[in-house]
Order: C-alpha cells, then structure tokens, then sequence
C-alpha cells in the first residue's frame, strides 16, 4: 500500500544530504562571506553515521522511496562515501540510487563508487567559460578540474551522465548553447535549471531567473528540438529531443511550470531530520528517536506520520502572500 500525502502523492524518492560542507563556494548556495573560515559547519557527532543513515533508508524505502539520491553540500567530501552507497546498494527496496555531485573529487572516487554500486550521477556545471565559472563558484576551482571528474565517470561506464546548469540571467545565460554543444557532442544529457529562491541568502530576484520557455527558444535556434514524453509521472525534467540525433535535453521549470501536483520526494538532513518540501521551514527529527532506541515499526510510524499530514506545494504558492517572508532551509543543508 502506497504512503500517500493530503494531496494523494505518493512517497517515492529519498534524498539524501549527507554533509553540510562543500569545497566549492558557489554565490548562489554557499556565498564565500558567509561560509567563510570561522564558518561552524555540523559536528561529526551531530551527523548520521552511515549505519544510521542506511537504517533509516532501509525504514523509508519499506514506505515506498525506492528512488535515492545522494547530495549534500558536496557529497565527495564526506570521507569514503562508497562505504555508503555499498550499503545502500544492498538495502531492500531501493532500485535507483543516483548522486549529485560538482565532480571536484571524481577522478579519485569513480571507480570505487561503481565497484559500490552507484547507477547515476549528475554534475553540476553552470557554464563552461572559465572566468564565469570561477565568479559563480567563489574561485575555488576551475571548469578543466570538473571536465576531468567527469570523464573519470565516463571511463568508469556511467552513463548518461546528466549536467545540472543553473541558468541566471547576466551571470551565465550567454553561454547555455556552448553548453548544449559540449553535452551533445560527449553523449551527455544537459538539464537547464531555473534559478530558484531556495534559501535566504542568495538574493534571488525574479529578475535573475532565464524561464524555461526562453532558454528552449535560444537552443531551439540553433540545435532544433521536439518535445518527448516524460519517463515518469514525478520527472522534474520537462525532456526534449534534439531532431538531428544529437540527444536529449531536459529543462526544469520550476519557477515558471511548478511540478509540486507529482512531488514525490523527501529530503533526509545531514542530522538525521527529515523534511517534506525543498522549501520547508521545519523538519521532523528521527535522530533522537533512532538514538534512544526506536525500533524499526516506531520509525517507519514517524515517518508515515509526516508524509501523511503533507501539504507542501511552495513552488506552486511562490507567488501568494502565505509563501512571502516564508524562513527557509538552505539549499546546502538540504541539498538540491
Ligand atoms: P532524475 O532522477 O535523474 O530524474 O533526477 P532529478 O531531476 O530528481 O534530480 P536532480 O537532483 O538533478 O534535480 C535537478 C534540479 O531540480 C535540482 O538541482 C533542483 O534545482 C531541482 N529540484 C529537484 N527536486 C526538486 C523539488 O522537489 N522541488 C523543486 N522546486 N526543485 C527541485
Ligand atoms: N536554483 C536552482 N537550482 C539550484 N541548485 C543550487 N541552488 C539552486 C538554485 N537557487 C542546484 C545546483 C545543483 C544542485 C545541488 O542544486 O545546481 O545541481
Ligand atoms: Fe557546493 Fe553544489 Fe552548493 Fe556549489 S551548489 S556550493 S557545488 S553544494
Ligand atoms: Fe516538491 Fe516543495 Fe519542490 Fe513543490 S516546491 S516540487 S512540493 S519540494
């Protein structure tokens, strides 16, 4: 029997941020004056240990999740995270589990994350003229560092890989074709992203945000496109096709097109808290529980309890009064 929510959507997707750190500083998540070197990120003792985050992915994924996604902050970071993602691989119940990740770490860590059993990975890659990149990411990498953690992917056998751009009007959007190009040309899949008011300190504007509908019209211009069907109902990605064969492409709307009505994702924090929406204001602590000795029944009660009272629709109430001044999670707390 589905878990289902107020609105009748089922829980299917678990993703998981296990670290709140990034060796990257990307404006628009982690702006280097806020999380700089005094900046208290979480404790280890504060954090799920793999067991426990193995544990409670066994519990969710008995509720349905049977999709996982690993994120962070950065993922990699997060010493021998294949340790985790060998132990997810054998939990009942999961059949997908994918990670997002900036690809800094890739060349050390593909191979082994394979071997563990990851099936998926995205990297996020805004643009690929260097100046941009280094400005978008606080200068702490460069666009070459990321190519090569993606190619390590690749020649481990991952693939498609699928490219996160976050498309921000006057800092990358006169570089989306030359991104088109590269994942056309290397087989991968290229999600343009629009830019979200995740968080409270990035200071999103509408203004900022390149709609879906403008960055199709700009590719569509010079690679033509066809719409194609989504490969499942809860699919974030609106999917295209590329008319010479060149591959897909996917845009995600969620500014200007909400998907909320098919939401069927929780978020499980790096404490061990879960949250029902990219855009909660409070999440539920299963970390206390778990470590005060629940059994498995009393966590999966929680946990049903949660999904089952669920509302969560912000992008789709963005734009009313009950969503203005809304406080916020973090997008690097959460993940993305
Ligand atoms: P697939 O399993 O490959 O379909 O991946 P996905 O689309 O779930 O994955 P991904 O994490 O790459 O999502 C891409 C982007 O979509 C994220 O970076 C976010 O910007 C956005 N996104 C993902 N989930 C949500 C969500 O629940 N709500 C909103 N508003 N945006 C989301
Ligand atoms: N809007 C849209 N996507 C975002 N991401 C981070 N911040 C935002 C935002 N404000 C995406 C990143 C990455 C994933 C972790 O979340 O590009 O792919
Ligand atoms: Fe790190 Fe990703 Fe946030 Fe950039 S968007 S600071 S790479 S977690
Ligand atoms: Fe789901 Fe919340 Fe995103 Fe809507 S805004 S799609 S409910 S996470």
């Amino acid at each position: 029997m589905d878990t289902l929510d107020q609105f009748n959507r089922p829980l299917r997707d678990l993703r998981i941020s296990v670290t709140d750190r990034c060796n990257f500083r990307c404006t628009y998540c982690m702006p280097a004056e806020i999380f700089g070197e005094k900046y208290q990120f979480l404790q280890k003792q504060k954090i799920l240990t793999f067991e426990e985050i193995t544990r409670l992915t066994r519990i969710i994924a008995g509720l349905g999740a049977v999709k996982i996604r690993l994120t962070g902050g950065e993922p990699l970071v997060r010493q021998s995270l294949e340790t985790l993602v060998a132990g997810l691989s054998q939990t009942a119940g999961v059949a997908d589990i994918a990670m997002t990740t900036n690809a800094f770490l890739l060349p050390e860590k593909a191979a082994l994350l394979k071997q563990a059993g990851l099936q998926r990975i995205t990297v996020s890659l805004d643009t690929l003229d260097d100046a941009i990149f280094q400005q978008m990411n606080g200068g702490r990498s460069d666009v070459a560092s990321v190519l090569r953690g993606i190619q390590a992917a690749v020649d481990v056998g991952f693939a498609p890989i699928k490219i996160n751009c976050v498309v921000q009007r006057g800092v990358n959007d006169a570089t989306l074709v030359d991104m088109a190009r590269y994942c056309r040309e290397n087989g991968h899949i290229l999600r343009l992203i629009e830019y979200m008011d995740v968080g409270t300190r990035n200071g999103w504007e509408m203004a900022h945000v390149v709609s879906a509908r403008e960055m199709l019209e700009r590719i569509h211009a010079v690679f033509p496109l066809e719409r194609v069907a989504r490969n499942y109902a809860e699919e974030t990605a609106l999917r295209f096709r590329y008319l010479d064969g060149g591959g897909e492409l996917g845009v995600i709307a969620s500014v200007t097109q909400p998907f909320c009505r098919n939401c069927s994702r929780l978020r499980l924090s790096p404490e061990g808290s879960i949250y029902t929406c990219l855009f909660a204001t409070q999440g539920t602590d299963l970390k206390t529980p778990l470590r005060d000795g629940a059994t498995d029944a009393e966590l999966a009660d929680i946990v049903r309890g949660v999904w089952h009272e669920r509302t969560d629709r912000y992008s789709e109430e963005r734009t009313t009064e009950s969503a203005a001044g809304r406080e916020k999670i973090e997008m690097y707390y959460i993940g993305g």
